[in-house]
Formats: C-alpha cells, structure tokens, sequence
C-alpha cells in the first residue's frame, strides 16, 4: 500500500517539477530578451507618449512638467503653453474631491491639443523620477494640491498629502534631476490670513493662517525657501487670488451659486460681522495664465545639478491678483443678470470655518517682474463662464444630474 502510494506521489510530483523548470527556463528567455532588446513594448510606448507631448515646437521654446493638469488652473496653463510651441506634458491622480467627469472632460480636452497628462500621484517618488528621466524639462508649473478652505475641516490630511509631502516629493524629484528644472508653484492669497491690511502686498505679514489649506500654503512657501537655499532650485511661487472663468471648480462659490440659481435652490449670501459685506478679488483665469506664463518666463535656471547646489539661486513670491474686490452680493446680482433668473438669497453670518472677510491684491511686484496685467473685468469674465457652464451642462443630461 505504502510503495503504491509513495509511486503515485513520484508520478505527480514529476510532471510538476517539468512545470517549474519550464516556467523557469522561459522567465530567463525573457529576462535576457529584455537585457538585450530593451524595455517592454508598454513602458516604451508609454516613454514615446511622454517624449512625443514633451516635444517643444523649436530649440527656443520650453519644456513643462505641470502637476495638476486636469485641474482648472493646470488645464488652462497646459493649453496656453501648447498652443505657443512649449512641451508639456501633465500629471495629476484625478482625485474624487469634485466631480472626476469633469477633470477627465479637461484631460480629453487637453489630449485634443497633444497634452498627455499621465494618471498618477505627485508623492509617487518613481514616477517623478522617471518622467524627469525621459524628459530633461527646462521647467515644472506645480498646480497640484488639495484646495478649498472649508473642505480642510473635514478632510485634514488631503491637505498634508498633497500640499506638503506632494510638494517635498516635487521638490525632491527636482534637486535630484540633472539638469534641474526651474520651479513655478501655486502659492495662494489665504496665506495673508487675519491680515487686515489692505491691499495685501508681499511684504506684508502671513504668519496668521486663518485656515489649514492656508497653514499648508504657508509651509510650502518656507519649504520652498529651504530647497532653493540648500539646493540651488529656482523657485517662484504665484499667490493666486480667486480665480474664476470656464472649466473652473464646482466648489468655489461662484460656481455652486450658479448651479443653485439655475436649479431654483437656496443661495446662502454670507456678510461680516455687524453686517459688512465679504469681498474677494476674483482674478479670471486668463489673466492667471498670463502671470503664470510670465513667471516660468522670467524664471532663472536653478544652479544646482544631481543634488547638489553651485550657486546662489532665484527665489520669488508674487501676488496674481485682480485689484479691484467684489463683494458677495454683487457676485450674486451681476450671476442673477446673466442667468435671467432671480436667486432665493438667504443671508447668512459667515461662519468661522477658515474664511477671511476680504482679500485685495497690490500687483505691483508681478506688474513690473513678470509683465502682469489682468484685463478682465468681473462682468465679462463671469459671462464667459456662464456661457461656457451652460454649455457644457446642457450638452449632456447625465453630466448636469452629476452636479
Ligand atoms: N482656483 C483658485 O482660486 C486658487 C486660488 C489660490 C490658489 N490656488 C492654487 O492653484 C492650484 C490649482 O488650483 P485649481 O483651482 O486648478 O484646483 P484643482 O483642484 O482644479 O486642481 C488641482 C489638481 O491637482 C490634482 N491633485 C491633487 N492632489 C494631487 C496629488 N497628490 N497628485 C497628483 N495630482 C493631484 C487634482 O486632481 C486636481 O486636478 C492649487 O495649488 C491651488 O491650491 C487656486
């Protein structure tokens, strides 16, 4: 009985063994294959992609990595850069804090303009390292981050994945590149914080964050400091004030007013203690990307190369700005004017959840450095959205019942 079983584990045993050394034997093949021939066709399709979108129109022109780019502000500034002749290649891991549709809507249209933008998170070490590895790019436009201030109370680690261990991880892939990229990165106005004094300037202080998105602007811009003295990265950081326009961000007040309007919903109208109104400086969007242009434009070359720092190297911070602060009622009048629909206001006291009363911008530093002009006025920039919002949510039935 023994003998017949042991005789029968042998017979099994046998064909299994050929199995494993077949499979062995075939694993080697490949291995060698892929020593002698190269990568595998995907991640050399892949590289192609990324050197094809990369590729500058001509030896002058610049070539971008930007983070965020099926963003608002990314998409944008991508498209711009396209469209001059630069390289540009995206990045961006089109998290679910708004509507994925619409980031993957902004990629679409970004691929329509020979954009890639490459589905990943910025604190994924290896795929910085390697994307800064096909391409030598001249420089990297860092949009991506966790926004909103209100959205910080819910969600506190968002804030310290993306706005700080990403920015390390950007940061880190940059200093280690040889030659380094020079770095243009968003920055916001939230950094003023409590500040009281208007219009805020870059001198002014920013050591009171009222919010933690703010608190981790604010880090950024001391990590940025950090980097550029110990490593030699070029680094200029943009400090946006409410930017608006078409592809925006369904958060953002203008954007969920006129959802509200048009779907005959409550608009809460928030005022400042003892009835004063709140205001913001909305800055449209092509006069953003103008300023962001103009940054990666007059941006030095980092002095450093594989980590190592040769030299003093640029470190700047502007104000991008508007000027000329609207206050929430007016926002509300100019969207009811545009819909032709009255809003059901109700007026509310704003509550303390990271919100400041008003926010001004002196753009003088970005006027005279980087040429920075805004042109549009509120009135105009807002019905270019209008225009742009009831396009894209009426040429779909599905797409408005998912705002
Ligand atoms: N829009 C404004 O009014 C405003 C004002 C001040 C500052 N900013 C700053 O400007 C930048 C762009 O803002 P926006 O309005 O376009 O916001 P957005 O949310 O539309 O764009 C940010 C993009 O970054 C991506 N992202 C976030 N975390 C990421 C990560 N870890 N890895 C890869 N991708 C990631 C998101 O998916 C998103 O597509 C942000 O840094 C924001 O903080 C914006």
């Amino acid at each position: 009985m023994v003998d017949k079983a042991m005789s029968n584990i042998h017979r099994t045993r046998f064909p299994l063994s050929i199995t494993k050394l077949l499979f062995f034997t075939l694993m080697l093949l490949s291995l060698i294959l892929l020593f002698l021939f190269g990568s595998p066709p995907s991640t050399a399709a892949w590289e192609s992609s990324v050197r094809q979108s990369a590729t500058p129109a001509s030896s002058k022109a610049l070539t971008v990595l930007v983070t965020g780019a099926a963003g608002f502000v990314g998409t944008h500034v991508s498209i711009a850069l396209k469209r001059r002749g630069d390289g540009v290649v995206g990045i961006d891991n089109f998290n679910s804090y708004y509507e994925a549709s619409l980031k993957r809507a902004r990629s679409d249209l970004l691929a329509r303009h020979g954009v890639l933008v490459v589905n990943g998170d910025i604190n994924d070490a290896s795929l910085l390292n390697s994307l800064l590895e096909v391409v030598k790019f001249s420089h990297v436009m860092h949009l991506a981050a966790q926004a909103g201030v209100r959205y910080a109370m819910i969600n506190p680690k968002s804030y310290v994945h993306s706005n700080i261990a990403g920015l390390v991880s950007v940061l880190e892939a940059c200093k280690n590149a040889n030659p380094q990229p020079a770095i243009v990165w968003a920055s916001s106005s939230s950094v003023y914080g409590l500040n009281s004094k208007v219009p805020f300037s870059e001198k002014d202080r920013t050591d009171r964050p009222a919010s933690l998105y703010a608190a981790t602007k604010k880090a950024g811009e001391e990590i940025a400091h950090s980097y550029n003295h110990i490593y030699g990265l070029s680094i200029t950081g943009l400090r946006f004030f409410t930017v608006y326009g078409p592809w925006g961000r369904p958060d953002m007040a203008y954007f969920l007013f006129t959802k509200n309007i048009l779907k005959g919903k409550q608009v809460a109208v928030f005022e400042g203690p003892n009835g004063g109104s709140v205001a913001r400086d909305f800055t449209y969007i092509d006069d953003i990307v103008k300023g962001c242009l103009g940054a990666l434009d007059t941006a030095s070359k980092s002095t450093g190369s594989g980590g190592k720092k040769n030299g003093p190297a640029q470190l700047r911070v502007y104000n991008l700005g508007n000027t000329s602060p609207v206050p929430v009622s007016k926002l509300v009048s100019t969207l009811e004017k545009l819909l032709k629909v009255n809003a059901k206001k109700k007026v509310l006291a704003m509550p303390s959840n990271g919100d400041v009363i008003l926010t001004h911008a002196n753009i003088t530093l970005a006027r005279n450095d980087l040429g920075y002009r805004p042109t549009t006025d509120f009135e105009t920039g807002l019905s270019k959205f209008v225009h742009w919002y009831t396009q894209y949510y009426s040429s779909s039935a599905s797409r408005a019942n998912t705002v």
